[in-house]
């Protein structure tokens, strides 16, 4: 892998904030990293790239909804509590709101 396969290809629009927090005591308090939010982080980060959205990815600590993570939100727009479940529909739904926003944001900005 070269520096460029993790550059974005275009400016970015707006931002995805990921919790990445993770706590060793799961059975106490669960945390969105200890929910697989680091894995789901860099599977995004990858379908950005590849369907070029002018979106930029960040990890962020905690956003104070730990027992519903991992927790995402899209700046200006929805926030996803995912319950544990980051199965391959409620990545698609994320992508589909994803595309909807750069589609409205790249409509503003003209
Ligand atoms: S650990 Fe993610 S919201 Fe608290």
């Amino acid at each position: 892998m070269t520096k460029n396969d993790w550059t974005l290809p275009q400016k970015p629009l707006f931002m995805l904030r990921i919790c990445i927090n993770k706590r060793l005591n799961q059975h106490r308090s669960p945390s969105c990293g200890g929910r697989g939010s680091r894995e789901l982080a860099d599977l995004l980060e990858r379908k950005l790239l590849e369907l070029r959205l002018p979106v930029e990815l960040v990890r962020g600590p905690c956003m104070n909804n730990c027992m519903k993570g991992p927790n995402l939100k899209i700046q200006g727009g929805s926030f996803f509590s995912l319950n544990g479940d980051i199965s391959d529909s409620r990545v698609e739904e994320i992508i589909t709101e994803l595309q909807k926003e750069s589609t409205k944001r790249r409509k503003n900005e003209k």
